[in-house]
């Protein structure tokens, strides 16, 4: 028996990067996926892939920044498998920029493309989480844990979902809900574009991480998310993650 036999998951930005590979370990134990992204083209791709091995699995495609396609993608998840079992919220967009440069776009973009999904996605996910005592995984970073230079707003929308989510691990606990946090550091495109153009700053990076690589998107993300989406996490709630070579300490 696999780890998610007749499991269904959402998993936010699912076309790529980390989501991808989180979708990828998710269908290989059986689970049948929503990956949910607003890039059509990388959605259609990773959806054929996964379709091989779970053909049950489906693309919706939505801006999570447009709060409309929230109660949409619960709807359509219900209406096609008729359940939520496990909540993946992965997906954010931000920009890089020094603390006196960022404007109020720069400050709104990761909160409306992570938080302000994360909180209304568990919102309206809850009654079905609830039914089938299921496993909320929201994405946080080492970022906003030591207060990276240049990060503020992505780092104040990542420790913001670290907050909401002990908060909904408190309230929905009673119910059997679980709610954690995993901090990557792993091999996405983003991740890849920036070790060929900073080799400099990549490379002291990797030298401060003990395990001194990189993580991979499904081997090493995917399969920490699949130990809190799986019963083998039951008694673990309100915790953060770090799965990043032990480059980030608590
Ligand atoms: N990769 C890392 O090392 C790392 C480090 C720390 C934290 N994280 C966190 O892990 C998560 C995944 O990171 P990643 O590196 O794979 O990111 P990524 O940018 O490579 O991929 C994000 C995915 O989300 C989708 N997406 C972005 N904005 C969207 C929107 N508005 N609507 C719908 N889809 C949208 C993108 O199309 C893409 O498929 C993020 O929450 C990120 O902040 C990653």
């Amino acid at each position: 028996m696999t780890k998610l036999e007749n499991k269904v998951a959402i998993i936010t930005g699912g076309a790529s990067g980390v989501g991808n590979g989180i979708a990828k370990a998710f269908v290989k134990e059986g689970a049948r996926v929503v990956i949910v992204d607003y890039n059509d083209e990388a959605g259609k791709q990773a959806i054929e892939e996964l379709q091989l091995i779970q053909p049950d699995s489906i693309f919706i495609h939505a801006d999570l920044a447009d709060f409309s396609t929230h109660p949409h993608i619960i709807s359509k998840t219900v209406d096609t498998f008729g359940q939520i079992d496990i909540l993946v919220n992965n997906a954010q967009s931000s920009r890089v920029k020094p603390f006196q440069e960022t404007t109020q776009e720069d400050l709104e973009l990761p909160f409306k493309t992570g938080f302000f999904p994360t909180f209304y996605l568990m919102q309206y996910a809850l009654p079905y989480l609830k039914e089938a005592k299921g496993h909320i995984i929201n994405f946080a970073s080492g970022a906003g844990i030591t207060g990276e230079a240049n990060q503020a707003a992505y780092a104040a929308a990542k420790e913001a979902v670290r907050g909401l989510s002990r908060v909904v691990a408190n309230e929905f606990g009673p119910y059997g809900v679980k709610v954690n946090v995993i901090c990557p550091f792993a091999n996405s495109p983003g991740v890849k574009q920036w070790a060929e153009h900073m080799p400099d700053a990549f490379a002291e990076t990797l030298s401060k991480i003990p395990l001194r690589r990189v993580g991979d998107v499904e081997e090493d993300i995917g399969r920490a998310v699949v130990f809190f989406a799986s019963q083998d996490s039951d008694y673990i709630t309100g915790q953060t993650l770090m799965v990043d070579g032990g480059g980030c300490r608590l």
